[in-house]
């Protein structure tokens, strides 16, 4: 071991995921040598390659540049042991049960066990159940090494667009089994990041990863709830939540918006799981997870029924859906958590016909999800409305006045309210967004009776 980075040089990252990539571009930038694991051939072939197989800015050219020097990618660790192996992998829910599935976490403790030795730090940064590292992790080190394991959990809560910047401007959260192990943690994040948060267990660790990201689903999922409300009232959700929050000093409402993502489609579910074994029914957390799960669908009604008043009947018509990646900003190409996956089946059974568009999403992947892909020009002369699902910022800069001339559009749904209202209406357009429908007839009829 060189005396570099605190005595740290050559890394294992195990899962070349979102999180294995983006750690091993910033690590490689740094100046570590990365030896990167993955049990997929087609992800190893594409890194191979120096390609990542994701969209990451700044990733694919730390990748072109230390390929084959700085960044080794391989399907196991090398025999030399290396100084830290970072765990990585995916830690799913199943689909059903919802139960967190933990298997590829075991395995790559395995390979970890197999291949390193007791000097090697092992770090897990996947999301976990509370317990996990200790319960799962630590026993497979132990049986291999003996008693003089160096263990850390230390989570990743970059945001996806912002993932190099954040890995070494977020404070970086450390939970050590013991006192050597911390130390150990501290000297390698310190080589990585510029503050840390140290804390006093593994578990500790465990629970900031998930408490922060159910924190987000919940606080998302309020201003959802003011939008619901307010679409019922005939009210505009976002002329009551800035109202709210101007110059008040008491936590700001967040806007209305999808909340999806591999990480908070999933995380509400390990802590449900953490907290129900610990014999805890959580009030918040899953009625918020509901709510935000529910909206995409709700969205895909509403279209359907203002269609239908649009054109006389839904059916038939095309409908030109915009973003089909799970968020518009930071922009990504990830799919996961993408709301279009619980629209489309509504859309379809309704018999609207999805055509789409996203600035990083592939024709492929669109093709999956029930759309046909084309360019904006030519879907907004096909199509009779449109859904704009993300707010990437090529939508914020389109030019309406000449996409709107001369097309069939009758009904723009903006669910970010990222158009300009004016301009869409001066087209004879009708405009909506997330719980605002000006025109609805029926939700001030509802005011009425209930006056
Ligand atoms: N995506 C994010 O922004 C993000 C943020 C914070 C935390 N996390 C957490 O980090 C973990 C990884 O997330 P991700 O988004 O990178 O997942 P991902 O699905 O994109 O990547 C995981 C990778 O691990 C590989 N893998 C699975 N089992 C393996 C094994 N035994 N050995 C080697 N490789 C294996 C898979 O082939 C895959 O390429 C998860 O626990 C996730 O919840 C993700």
């Amino acid at each position: 071991m060189t005396a570099t980075h605190n005595g740290y040089e050559r890394i294992g990252v195990i899962g070349m995921g979102y999180v294995g990539l983006t750690l091993t571009a910033a690590l490689a930038g740094k100046g570590f040598t990365v030896h990167g694991v993955d049990t997929q051939p087609a992800v190893l072939a594409s890194l191979g390659r120096g390609e990542p197989h994701i969209f990451e800015p700044g990733v694919a050219e730390m990748f072109s540049e230390h390929v084959g020097a700085r960044i080794l990618v391989s399907d196991e660790l090398p025999d030399d042991p290396v100084d830290a192996a970072i765990i990585c992998v995916s830690t799913p829910v199943d689909d059903a049960t919802h139960e967190p599935y933990l298997r590829n976490l075991a395995a790559a403790a395995e390979h970890v066990a197999k291949k390193c030795g007791p000097d090697t730090l092992v770090v897990v940064r996947s999301t976990v159940p509370v317990g996990t590292s200790r319960a799962v992790v630590l026993p497979v080190l132990r049986a291999a090494w003996g008693d003089g394991v160096k263990l850390v959990m230390a989570p990743e809560r970059t945001i996806q667009g912002q993932a190099l910047r954040e890995l070494v401007e977020l404070p970086q959260v450390v939970g050590g089994l013991d006192e050597p192990s911390l130390a150990a943690g501290m000297a390698f994040f310190g080589g990585l990041a510029r503050q840390l948060s140290l804390v006093s267990t593994l578990e500790t660790a465990e629970l900031v990863k998930l408490t922060n990201n159910c924190h987000t689903d919940v606080i998302y999922s309020f201003g959802n709830e003011v939008a619901m409300l307010a679409e019922r009232l005939g009210l505009d959700p976002l002329e009551v939540i800035k109202a709210t929050n101007l110059d008040y000093p008491r936590p700001d409402i967040a806007r209305p918006g999808y909340v999806g993502g591999g990480c908070l489609s999933k995380d509400p579910y390990i802590l449900i799981s953490t907290a129900s074994r610990a014999g805890y029914q959580p009030y918040l957390i899953g009625n918020a997870r509901r709510l935000n799960e529910r909206l995409p669908e709700h969205v895909a009604g509403r279209m359907v029924s203002m269609l239908a008043d649009a054109k006389g009947r839904a059916d038939g018509a095309t409908l030109l859906v915009l973003g089909w990646a799970y968020k518009g900003w930071p922009p990504t190409d990830d799919m996961r958590g993408t709301p279009i996956a619980s629209m489309t089946p509504v859309l379809s059974a309704a018999g609207v016909s999805v055509i789409g568009h996203d600035p990083l999403v592939s024709d492929d992947m669109i093709r999956q999800h029930g759309g046909e892909p084309v360019s904006l020009a030519d879907g907004f002369a096909a199509a009779d409305a449109v859904l704009v699902i993300t707010d990437h910022p090529e939508y914020r800069a389109l030019d309406l006045e000449s996409l709107l001339s001369g097309s069939p559009v009758k009904l723009i749904y903006d669910s970010w309210r990222i158009f300009d209202e004016d301009t869409v209406a001066r087209h004879g357009v009708r405009y909506a967004g997330l719980g605002y429908e000006p025109s609805r007839p029926e939700a001030a009829a509802g005011l009425e009776g209930a006056a």
